[in-house]
């Protein structure tokens, strides 16, 4: 795997457009090549700034949405119309603003059984990716919290450990609660990785995410390493540290 490309820019605003520069270029890239682009959304708050970008001229008119799939790369269990739900902030943000043909907008069913609502995304992700051995999504949109998890694969939970599993629920400690979110090497199975940290709370942490030894099951963003695609991270100077 090639090494990670870490690009570092002065504030959150510049990663959200290089963010969103890069979604509409992978875009057009892919449905040129295969006639479709799947990508897998972060949710938190990060990347909202970029989903807004994507939703607005000039951006939203580079991008062919009507072969646009979005899926998502975790979700909290609460309903879509939830204030934590990442569809709804997703929709908020982007997906009310594009015309999606509805059938292109695959919703981890946050409102479901956990464990049920896991094996139906999986389902759903083995008939789009029919026949492949995991997930190869065009895109993958990460963030990272300032435990140094992402996606919801949080330190010291069972979703770490997931080999075979392309979508688990994840028994989150801290929140006392489950959270949806593709396993490790369904994210790594991901042409592009491309991560966005913005902030001074998170630098200590990506530090040692970065430089620091390797300790997965504390710093599992350090499970990110792409098995075929490429890696990048969007930082600003805050999060990176320059500051
Ligand atoms: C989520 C995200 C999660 C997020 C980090 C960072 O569901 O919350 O998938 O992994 O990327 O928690 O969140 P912020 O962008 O809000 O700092």
């Amino acid at each position: 795997m090639a090494s990670p490309q870490v690009h570092v820019f002065a504030d959150a605003q510049q990663v959200a457009q290089a963010a969103a520069e890069r979604f509409v270029a992978a875009a057009a890239a892919a449905i040129r090549a295969t006639g479709r682009f799947s990508v897998a959304l972060a949710g938190g708050s990060t990347p909202q700034r970029a989903y807004e970008l994507l939703a607005d001229q000039p951006l939203r008119a580079q991008v062919d949405w009507a072969h646009v799939h979005l899926f998502f790369g975790d979700e909290r269990c609460v309903p879509p119309t939830d204030p934590q739900s990442n569809f709804r902030m997703a929709s908020l943000a982007l997906l009310d603003h594009v015309g999606l043909p509805p059938r292109n907008v695959h919703r981890m069913i946050g409102e479901a059984d956990p464990s049920a609502a896991a094996s139906v995304y999986e389902a759903e992700l083995r008939v789009f990716f029919a026949a492949q051995p995991w997930p190869a999504f065009d895109l993958l949109l990460l963030g990272m919290g300032d435990d140094g998890h992402t996606a919801s694969l949080f330190p010291g939970s069972a979703a770490l450990k997931e080999q075979q599993r392309w979508v688990v629920a994840n028994r989150v400690e801290k929140f006392q609660a489950f959270r949806l979110t593709l396993s490790p090497p369904a994210i790594n199975a991901a042409r592009h990785i491309l991560f966005s940290v913005t902030g001074p709370a998170k630098a200590q942490r990506l530090q040692e995410v970065l430089h620091g030894p390797r300790d997965p099951m504390r710093l599992p963003s350090q499970l990110i390493s792409p098995t075929g695609g490429n890696l990048e991270w969007l930082l600003d100077k805050a999060a990176a540290g320059h500051e």
